[in-house]
């Protein structure tokens, strides 16, 4: 019989799977989210709840999570359905439990698809600009020039509420936009195409060739940002204080009594490893079994943070107080007004600009991609695995699906009414769910032992004994404390919200709705799953008899 193409896929090589991992994590969550956050919640002094969770959360999660793949891909599962089924002694609730999880990646990746088609817009129009003095200059955006150089932040702002469409419901829908459209189309198009090539031939290879042009990218933003010198010769706005107001740790007593500052961080954490969003476990189920875990996934966890706290905490924050002052940073609303609106102000003031600009957004669009297909892969396993679909039908399914739910995202525009619903729900709420239902489930049913068995299982650094009793004992009353606090303190007015924003209503609703059908398929799939293993287990009683 002729095998199936992509029957039994696996990573090519030790290295490529770490860099997958680490496309996956390293993101608009890194570059954009981060700095947001921190100087947001008290600069320096955010570092202290940001570096607690990642010590007892991400670390020790992110091995787990590693050992959990490779244990269910061996198995021959590799949707969360199916590697939660495995792990968690054939119990169907376990199985139900890893098919809720996709509902995270795949959500997110509804909208994720569409801010990395804003940032091949933006990119391309630095582009445009860039090439205009060789005759060859074009523009994306309907009411401008090549280029982005606008002068005013109003008009930044204005740009950005054209091609987003939050002027209102549908306003992205116009034959002025559908240049914007085209794009965010052309972008899901280049996932699918990826993850339609598999594994190792699309989502290796392409990690292997877009890694070390993310840290070329960055690196040369850095060396500009530490090279301006104080740019607009303003006292308070050198280099130095740029730096300041991100790292300095401010009212740090009170900040860390604050609790909304610990639920950032662990927030955060999760957006920005992925992990406990099915996407690192979906990836790592494609490991051989012999190969290492343990160190990789320290290496992988460890990359995304050097991304994170030296690339991101450089490249953002300290160019615009050069530029801008330290009271653009206290107005900044949401990080999406930061990486969009602030941060094309500043590239407009820097010399060779539209370069750096080009740069920057092709970075944060080369870096959403390698995130957003780990959004999609969880999805296509999950399909193939519930339903038996071939590589391509699966693939076709998930993209029409994702596309159905992006389409809504760019048609629910005003105030970001569906992205910001999606967003609460898939990046804040899930996660710390499901946290904790998977540490309760690599604690009290796989166990410690099947997990320590794991990880050495070909590792080439052992880590500590002692990782499963931190995960049972510290990382899950920790989750737990700050689930708890986390759902006192934002459920009521999420309802409230709920209450009188009907877009919110209806967003809500389309979640619902996915949360059902993720339901009906695993359940149908967990009790087929069942039945199988019970006519094969008689068949095998039967010809011992
Ligand atoms: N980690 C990515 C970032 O920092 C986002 C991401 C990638 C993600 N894969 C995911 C988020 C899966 C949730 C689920 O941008």
């Amino acid at each position: 019989m002729k095998a199936r193409p992509h029957a039994n896929e696996h990573w090519g090589s030790r290295l490529g799977v770490i860099l997958a991992v680490s496309g996956s994590a390293v993101g608009l969550g890194n570059f954009i989210r981060f700095p947001g956050q921190a100087t947001l919640h008290g600069g320096g002094a955010f570092m202290i709840p940001y570096l607690v969770s990642l010590l007892i959360v991400a670390i020790p999660l992110a091995s787990a999570e590693w050992a959990l793949g490779r244990y269910g891909g061996k198995r021959g599962y590799h949707s969360p359905m199916g590697i939660y089924y495995a792990a968690g002694a054939r119990k169907p609730i376990c199985g139900i439990c890893g098919g809720f999880m996709l509902f995270i990646a795949y959500v997110i990746d509804m909208y994720y698809l569409v801010v990395e088609g804003w940032c091949l817009v933006y990119a391309l129009q630095y582009l445009g600009g860039l090439l205009k003095p060789l005759g060859l200059g074009f523009s994306v955006f309907p009411t401008i020039g090549p280029g982005l150089n606008l002068g005013s932040s109003e008009k930044y702002g204005s740009a950005f509420e054209s091609i987003t469409g939050l002027a209102g419901d549908g306003s992205l829908f116009s034959s002025s936009t559908a240049a914007v459209l085209a794009i965010l189309a052309l972008c899901a198009f280049v996932n699918f195409r990826l993850i339609y090539r598999g594994v190792s031939k699309g989502i290796e290879r392409f990690c292997k060739w877009v890694a070390p042009l993310i840290l070329l990218c960055s690196f040369l933003i850095v060396a500009r940002v530490l090279t301006l010198g104080n740019p607009s010769g303003e006292p308070g706005q050198s280099l130095l204080d740029g730096l300041g107001f991100m790292w300095n740790p401010r009212n740090l007593d009170k900040t860390l009594l604050d609790m909304d500052v610990w639920l950032a961080a662990t927030s955060q954490i999760f957006f920005s490893t992925s992990i406990c969003t099915s996407a690192v476990c979906t990836y790592t189920s494609y490991v051989k079994s012999k190969q290492d875990i343990a160190l990789s996934s320290v290496t992988a966890t460890m990359a995304n943070e050097f991304c994170e706290v030296a690339l991101g905490g450089l490249m953002i924050i300290p160019p615009a107080i050069m530029f801008l002052g330290a009271s653009v940073a206290d107005k900044i609303e949401s990080s999406f007004s930061l990486g969009f609106v602030v941060l094309p102000n500043v590239f407009g003031e820097m010399p060779m600009g539209q370069f750096f600009g080009f740069l920057f957004f092709s970075l944060l669009f080369f870096a959403a991609i390698t995130s957003s297909i780990s959004q999609l892969q969880p999805a296509v396993a999950f399909l193939k695995e519930s339903f038996r679909w071939s590589h391509k039908t699966s693939v076709l399914v998930a993209a029409a699906l994702v596309c159905l739910g992006s389409a809504y995202v760019c048609w629910f525009t005003a105030r970001f009414a569906a992205l910001d619903t999606f967003d609460f729900w898939a990046a804040n709420f899930a996660p710390f769910l499901f946290a904790i239902v998977q540490t309760i489930i690599i604690s009290y049913v796989w166990g410690l032992k099947n997990l320590k068995a794991e990880l050495d299982r070909g590792a080439i650094v052992k880590l500590s004994p002692k990782l499963g009793v931190l995960i049972k004992y510290v990382s899950l009353p920790y989750l737990v404390l700050i689930f708890g606090i986390w759902m006192f303190q934002n459920f009521g007015a999420r309802i409230e919200t709920l209450k009188t924003d009907k877009s919110a209503q209806l967003s809500t609703i389309f979640l619902a709705a996915i949360v059902c059908v993720l339901f009906a398929v695993s359940y149908s799939t967990v009790r087929r799953w069942k039945r199988e293993e019970k006519e094969s287990a008689s068949l095998n009683k039967e010809s011992r008899e």
